[in-house]
């Protein structure tokens, strides 16, 4: 039984990187003309209202999107993604956030298709209400680690995989490899971002020499972290690890990462990781 609710942490430093990531993924496979398919195995329900009961117990987007609402020093990369979720916020005051799922329709266009899983019950319910109607849009009640498997390698033979856990059950730093090594064996060619949080940093450490093991070529790290390591702090800092990132990513993130750091961080702690895990 899932008990994690993405509500209560929508739009917090972590939301930040991981949607600048992603908006930055997808711009750049839009280059093209030709179609693409976008697959986020943890969709959770879409969209956050940010003034929920959920959303205000801990205030989580004060420590992320909040500091960034108002300011107009932003470096491009992340002016844009201000830019992107103020779409879904039209009244200028911040109170939606919107999901990846949400993020990846707003971007994407006619041609191309999203494939959109999650477990969680309630969740699911808000998501498929979400995207009711959506041609472009096929969402599944199941597991999407072990179902999206099925859909490789798309008949685009052009995409993206998003896979967002809530790392709730421990057993997902190990099926997340799993999961990635059969995924890249069916569609090589294929871009795959992954989300991890860093808790404890052993796990974080475990989760990296995992992914480097499994001899996947082209691989980079992105990580931000809002207060030194340490235990029972909650989570100090998240991170990105692409397979066959954009060529353009990791300047973007120099760019982006140690402003973030510095605006984000706590009484001056935040730090930034780029790391390139496997060569080309
Ligand atoms: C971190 S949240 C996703 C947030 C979302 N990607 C976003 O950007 O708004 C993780 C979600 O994955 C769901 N989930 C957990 N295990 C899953 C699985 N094996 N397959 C599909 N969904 C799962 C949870 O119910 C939760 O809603």
């Amino acid at each position: 039984m899932l008990s994690y609710r993405h509500a209560f942490h929508a739009g917090n430093f972590a939301d930040v990187l991981k949607h600048l990531v992603l908006l930055h993924i997808i711009d750049y496979l839009k280059k093209k003309d030709k179609p693409l398919c976008y697959i986020d195995t943890h969709a959770g329900p879409g969209k956050y209202q940010l003034t929920s009961e959920f959303a205000l117990k801990n205030r989580e987007f004060d420590n992320g999107i909040n500091l960034l609402w108002l300011r107009d020093d932003l470096p491009e990369c992340v002016a844009k993604y201000v830019t992107l979720i103020k779409c879904f916020n039209t009244s200028g005051a911040l109170t939606h956030y919107p999901g990846s799922p949400l993020i990846a329709k707003y971007l994407l266009r006619d041609q191309d298709r999203l494939f959109l899983y999650e477990l969680h019950t309630t969740e699911i319910k808000s998501l498929i209400d979400r995207f009711k109607g959506e041609k472009s849009v096929k969402v599944f009640h199941a597991d999407g680690l072990k179902n999206s498997l099925g859909l490789l390698p798309p008949s685009q033979h052009r995409g993206l995989v998003m896979i967002d856990p809530s790392y709730e059950i421990k057993n997902d730093y190990r099926q997340v490899v799993e999961a990635l090594v059969a995924m890249h064996k069916r569609f090589a060619g294929g871009t795959y971002a992954l989300w991890y949080p860093v808790i404890e940093r052993h796990r974080q450490q475990q989760l990296e020499k995992a992914i480097i093991a499994t001899g996947i070529k082209n691989i980079s790290l992105f990580e931000l972290g809002i207060h030194a390591d340490s235990s029972g702090h909650g989570m100090t800092a998240s991170g990105m690890i692409v397979i066959n990132p954009p060529w353009t990513l990791a300047a973007q993130m120099e760019q982006a990462l140690p402003y973030l750091a510095k605006a984000l961080g706590n009484n001056g702690m935040g730090f930034y990781r780029i790391k390139t895990l496997t060569e080309e």
